[in-house]
């Protein structure tokens, strides 16, 4: 198996365009000389040590992070995946609140442990009803049923924001640590909410001093186009937010960010050996400064539009394309049966297929497995935006008149 710029080759030297990039991992590319450097020197001169000492390339991320998460007086806590982040999240906030009751979005995932397990709203990942929190699911709108009949925005807002409230109400103790959510679902299929809904949700949140954590794993660094992280569509800032993911390129790299007081807030020690290690710091540095000097977010917008464009028309034209959604280079297409609503996981199926015969590779998600999942590496280039739409839209042709 190889891999350069957008493009995978596999065991047997086939040859593939990566629309799902590892699963909104490589974000920059595959090959990228600026990030393999970097992983390459730093490889030569120390891969790990504890954070018992001070570790520069570390300690440089954390100075980058801090101000672009866009909370006041930030500080970063380093893990190695995208779940270790999150149960430190848990931690901070239940930690804060002392409370161990959180709210969660239906539809929702947060990662494979015993906590974000117990905090994810998807029946398919969520293994286990024990948990160390009591954990009360809200609403955000996440079930749009193909084009038709959906909602508008302030409808769905107005809804969830009255479901907040009658549990907050009705199902807590009221001293509830914290709401989490996902700004886009990813394994949840790509839902966008309304923009807005988070910032309104939080107004309610305020009220009763329960916190915010955002889950940026999948939509940070750019990738919805429109800005860097996908609470920014919101109107408000998160009291934490984690990420993982994009940052290390592949390299296991992820973490927390938030107002000091919380991430100071622990009243035990607390240590991840493996986090924001020599190694993966500098390959994330790397990778970080190579997003930020080539615009990548601006990139997203555009390749993502472009993409859009193309595939938007099918839900109109084609019966099992139920809905197109997605911000930047993050893309759903909701497969649905002939009644236009219920989902058709076997469709997904078939066009993820079909569309790997012919050299595409994408992802699919959703409650009912039935979401095409479209992100591709932030470095698309409008060549391999049209190829890859160009594809898709053949695919999903082909698959609409089997349907028939
Ligand atoms: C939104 C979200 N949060 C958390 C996680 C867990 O991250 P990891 O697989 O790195 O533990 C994922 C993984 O897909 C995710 O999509």
């Amino acid at each position: 198996m190889s891999g350069s710029g957008r493009h995978v080759v596999d065991g047997e030297g086939r040859r593939y365009l990566d629309f799902f990039g590892g699963i909104l991992t490589t974000m920059t590319g595959y090959d990228v000389p600026e990030v393999v450097d970097a992983i390459r020197t730093q490889a030569g001169r120390m891969i790990h040590t504890s954070t018992l000492y001070l570790v520069r390339p570390m300690v440089e991320l954390a100075e980058q992070l801090a101000p672009l998460s866009g909370i006041r007086d930030a500080k970063v806590f380093f893990t190695t995946s995208g779940t270790e982040a999150n149960d430190a999240a848990l931690l901070l906030a239940s930690t804060a609140r002392r409370s161990n009751q959180v709210l969660a979005l239906r539809n929702s995932y947060h990662g494979r442990s015993f906590a974000t397990v117990g905090i994810t709203g998807n029946r398919g990942w969520s293994a286990s009803s024990l948990s160390p929190f009591a954990v009360h699911y809200v609403d955000a709108g996440h079930r749009f049923p193909g084009s038709a009949g959906r909602p508008d925005g302030a409808a769905v807002i107005a809804a969830a924001v009255a479901d907040l409230r009658d549990v907050i109400v009705t199902a807590t103790a009221g001293d509830v640590a914290c709401l989490i959510a996902e700004p886009i679902q990813g394994v949840g299929g790509f839902t966008v909410p309304p923009d807005g809904l988070f910032g309104a949700m939080k107004a309610v949140l305020d009220e009763y001093g329960i916190l915010f954590v955002s889950d940026e794993v999948q939509t940070g660094w750019g990738r919805t186009g429109e800005h860097f992280w996908g609470y920014q569509a919101h109107g408000l800032t998160p009291d934490l937010l984690t990420f993982a993911k994009g940052l290390g390129n592949g390299l296991s790299i992820a973490g927390v960010i938030g107002r000091g007081e919380l991430v100071d807030g622990l009243t035990a020690n607390s240590i991840s050996t493996f986090g924001g290690n020599p190694l993966v710091s500098a390959g994330a540095l790397a990778n970080l400064r190579y997003l930020l000097d080539h615009d990548l977010q601006a990139n997203a917008l555009a390749q993502g539009a472009r993409i859009v464009d193309r595939l938007r028309p099918l839900a109109d034209k084609l019966d099992v394309v139920g809905e197109v959604r997605g911000k930047g280079l993050m893309i759903g297409v909701e497969l649905v049966g002939p009644d236009g609503r219920s989902p058709d996981a076997a469709a997904a199926t078939r066009v993820l297929e079909h569309a790997r015969r012919r050299g595409l590779l994408v992802g699919k998600g959703g409650l009912f497995g039935n979401c095409l999942r479209i992100a591709p590496p932030l470095s698309l280039t409008t060549d391999e935006a049209d190829e890859g739409a160009g594809i898709l839209v053949d695919v999903l042709t082909d698959v609409d008149s089997e349907e028939r």
